[in-house]
Order: C-alpha cells, then sequence, then structure tokens
C-alpha cells in the first residue's frame, strides 16, 4: 500500500513507525517530513495542497494521512482536495476542520449538541474582554485560530491578563481575530482519542499530555513536555460517562450538522467535579500523546486506516496492549518563547530499550543529528506499570543529551 503522511514532527514519526511496523506491506512517503523521519519514508516536493494532489495522483498514492492540522484547512482543504482526486484521506474535510480551527465555531457545535464546556465570551477588542473578565480570576483567554499551541493563556490575575489582551488584541501577535473569555474549568486533565467514519467511532487509549515547560506544572504552556497513556486510565465508569456525554453526542452532532468526518477527534477534557467537559477539540492526533499511545497499538494500522479512509471502521483490525507507556520531551534552550538550533545531540545509538521519535532535529553536514526547534526529540518506553515505565523511560532518556536541553523530571508521575 503507498501512504503519504503530512506533516513532520514527532507525531508523524510516531505515524510513520506504527505504519512500518503493520503486517500489511507498505510503501511510505512524506511531506514535509524531516531527516530521520526520511530514513522510514520517502520524501516528496511540494509547495501546497495542489501540488500534493498531483504527487499523489502520479505515484498512484492509496492512502493520504493527515497528521497535522494545517493542510485541512489549507487551501481548498486537503481531504477536499483528496476526495475531488478519489484518494482515500484520513482526515477530515475543511468544513468540519472548523472544530479546530475556530474555537468559537467549535463552542457554538457543542453548545447546539448539548456537550458539556465550559462558559464563554467572544469579543473583539480589549474593553469588550475587560467587561467578559468582569474581574473574576482565574481567566482563560483564547484567541480564535491556529496559533501553534500558544494562543491560550489561564490568567491568575489581572496583569497576566493584561499582558495577554495586549499581545492578542493590540499587537497582533497572531494576526486578525476574534478572542474568547472563557470559564475556569479544574480538575485534571484527560486527551480522548476516537477515530471517526462517518457515524461510527473507536475510542483510542487515553492519556494524559503534560503543557507547562517546568516541573510541577508551572511556567508557560507549551506544545507538550510528555505524555502518559494506558487503558488503566479508564478507571471505574469514565469510559462510558466519556463515551454517552461527549463522544457519541459529537459525533451524532455531526451527523446532524451535515459535516463529514473522517480520521482521529481529539478530544482535550477536563476532569471536573460536574463531570467531563471540553476544553477543546482537535482534528488530528495529540502532539506527544500520539509517541505515547501509538506504540501501545498492536494489529494492523496501516489497514485500519485505509479501510478507515475508505468508509469502513474496522476496530477489530488492532488492539491495544496491556500496560503503560511513557514519553518525555527534550526541548531546547530558549523554549517555549524561542528555540535554539544547531546543538548536535550525543547518545542517540546508545538508547536501547525505548523508541526515540524526533520533533525538531535535523542532519549536520557531520551526518550527526542536531536540534532545529523548540520541541526536539522525544524518547518513550514501557512498562506493566505506570512506576516501571516511568523509571524506564528516564533510564533511557538520560543518554540523551545536547546543549541547553530542557526535560521534564515528572512525567509520568505528576497528576496521578
Ligand atoms: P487549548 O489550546 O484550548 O487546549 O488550551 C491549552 C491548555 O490551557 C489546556 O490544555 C488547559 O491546560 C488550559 N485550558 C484551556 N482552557 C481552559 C479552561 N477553560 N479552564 C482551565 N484551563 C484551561
Ligand atoms: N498535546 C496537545 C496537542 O497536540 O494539541
Amino acid at each position: 500500500m503507498k501512504i503519504l503522511v503530512v506533516g513532520k514532527g514527532g507525531r508523524e514519526h510516531a505515524i510513520i513507525t506504527a505504519l512500518t511496523e503493520s503486517p500489511s506491506e507498505t510503501e511510505i512517503f512524506c511531506f514535509p517530513g524531516s531527516d530521520a523521519i526520511f530514513e522510514l519514508a520517502k520524501p516528496v516536493k511540494a509547495d501546497g495542497v495542489d501540488s500534493l494532489i498531483s504527487f499523489m495522483k502520479e505515484n498512484e498514492i492509496e492512502l493520504c494521512v493527515a497528521g497535522e492540522e494545517s493542510y485541512l484547512v489549507k487551501d481548498q482543504g486537503l481531504a477536499n482536495a483528496c476526495e475531488a482526486a478519489g484518494i482515500p484521506c484520513w482526515g477530515p474535510p475543511k468544513e468540519s476542520a472548523q472544530l479546530e480551527a475556530s474555537k468559537e465555531f467549535a463552542k457554538e457545535f457543542m453548545v447546539r449538541h448539548a456537550i458539556p464546556t465550559g462558559g464563554y465570551t467572544p469579543v473583539e477588542d480589549i474593553e469588550a474582554a475587560r467587561t467578559a473578565i468582569d474581574g473574576k480570576y482565574p481567566t482563560v483567554l483564547k484567541f480564535d485560530g491556529l496559533a501553534a499551541g500558544k494562543g491560550v493563556a489561564v490568567c491568575l490575575d489581572e496583569a497576566m491578563a493584561e499582558e495577554f489582551l495586549d499581545e492578542v488584541l493590540v499587537q497582533r501577535k497572531f494576526g486578525a481575530g476574534r478572542l474568547l473569555v472563557e470559564e475556569f474549568l479544574e480538575g485534571p486533565e484527560i486527551s480522548i482519542f476516537a477515530s471517526v467514519v462517518d457515524d461510527k467511532y473507536q475510542i483510542l487509549a487515553p492519556a494524559r499530555d503534560y503543557k507547562r515547560i517546568y516541573d510541577a506544572d508551572e511556567g508557560p504552556n507549551t506544545g507538550g513536555m510528555g505524555a502518559v497513556s494506558s487503558l488503566e486510565m479508564f478507571e471505574g465508569d469514565l469510559r462510558d460517562v466519556i463515551d454517552e456525554t461527549i463522544v457519541r453526542p459529537t459525533v451524532e452532532g455531526l451527523q446532524k450538522d451535515g459535516l463529514p468526518y473522517r480520521g482521529f477527534l481529539y478530544f482535550g477534557l477536563m476532569l471536573t467535579p460536574q463531570g467531563p467537559k471540553v476544553i477543546e477539540y482537535n482534528c488530528r492526533f495529540g502532539d506527544p500523546e500520539a509517541e505515547a499511545v501509538l506504540p501501545l497499538i498492536e494489529g494492523d494500522f496501516a489497514s485500519y486506516m485505509e479501510m478507515g479512509a475508505k468508509g469502513k471502521l474496522q476496530p477489530e483490525l488492532i488492539r491495544f496492549s496491556s500496560g503503560w507507556s511513557v514519553c518525555l520531551v527534550s526541548a531546547s534552550a530558549g523554549y517555549p518563547a524561542s528555540s535554539r538550533s544547531g546543538d548536535v545531540i550525543s547518545g542517540l545509538d546508545a538508547v536501547e530499550k525505548a523508541s526515540i521519535f524526533h520533533s525538531g532535529t535535523k542532519l549536520n553536514d557531520a551526518g550527526l543529528f542536531e536540534t532545529a526547534g523548540g520541541r526536539v526529540l522525544v524518547v518513550v518506553a514501557g512498562g506493566e506499570t505506570r512506576q516501571e515505565a516511568v523509571a524506564n523511560v528516564y533510564a533511557e532518556s538520560d543518554k540523551v543529551t545536547f546543549d541547553g536541553m530542557q526535560r521534564r523530571t515528572d512525567i509520568g508521575i505528576r497528576n496521578f
């Protein structure tokens, strides 16, 4: 099966690794990819959705997998263009990807379908924002558009709120767009993933992501500094409650609204004392959650996605192994405010009992991997218990170092 994966980070590296480990014979291509990914997949030259479609037609690609979200809403939309070209695509069309691209669209969808979420007020300017905040802290401020995970601020006081409002509504750091003032929700977070195929869906293993840069959940939000996954995280009736109150109403809502969907749907949830509430939808797998969840999948992941993209969900093609999986992100100096490139990474070959997925690296002239982004790489290891998986991932990742490296020491430990 000839497959094109779109994306370039640790998530796409993990997806491609899972595809190559599938029993189905695969030939994998990746755009834009990375040097590490090109050890498993062939590079593609393209500069947008149209040229990707031309490439897929010329090379008789049988499945397009949207790893990241940006191409889903770019130009005419990757999935829309695939559909027009008759190429099965794992990833939703542009109109449905608004669930991720527009926070206001997502909120209106949830309200329309009675899906539990925090209250919100959309605002255009700083005065309206101040009125909506109404002196109540903590408050949550979200830029309504794609901002690479950086458009959200949980503000503990007025000074923090004013700083963010200035960046977003005055300096327009993320460009034009509205802002949502959201009710602050409390509780542990959980990331839920479902494979959605029209009116059918399958809930995958859940994960917990660690979003803050420093230990003890301190410092600014990042794209994610690590994640832990296990079916055991569905304690008691949690899985059923999430299914009945959130996942099923979402899939039914998509159907009622005439929004086609084939692909992974990610539910960022807060487990509040009043029950699970949706923080956000993403129309793709999480990163770094994918790096923790995908190694737990056994079976024929390639055929699973191919059949799903063609309209047939076949849950029996995959299984989740028991035990736990923990992934740990190493970030470069300066992250998340900035990032530093060019620090040579040592110890990659010494890692034996863990997998390494590259998020932001490149090969230098000497043939060595060096940093080339904020999140640099992800080490993932498993274990029968959470404690064992944590011990394994830390033992293995200690072997990998580079100048300025930032890595949390409490991934898989905190919030359990
Ligand atoms: P988002 O990009 O919407 O997922 O937000 C990023 C992070 O900000 C989430 O993972 C939460 O940790 C936090 N967050 C977002 N919305 C809320 C909320 N309404 N209440 C509390 N924390 C939130
Ligand atoms: N880990 C959060 C995300 O992928 O958006």
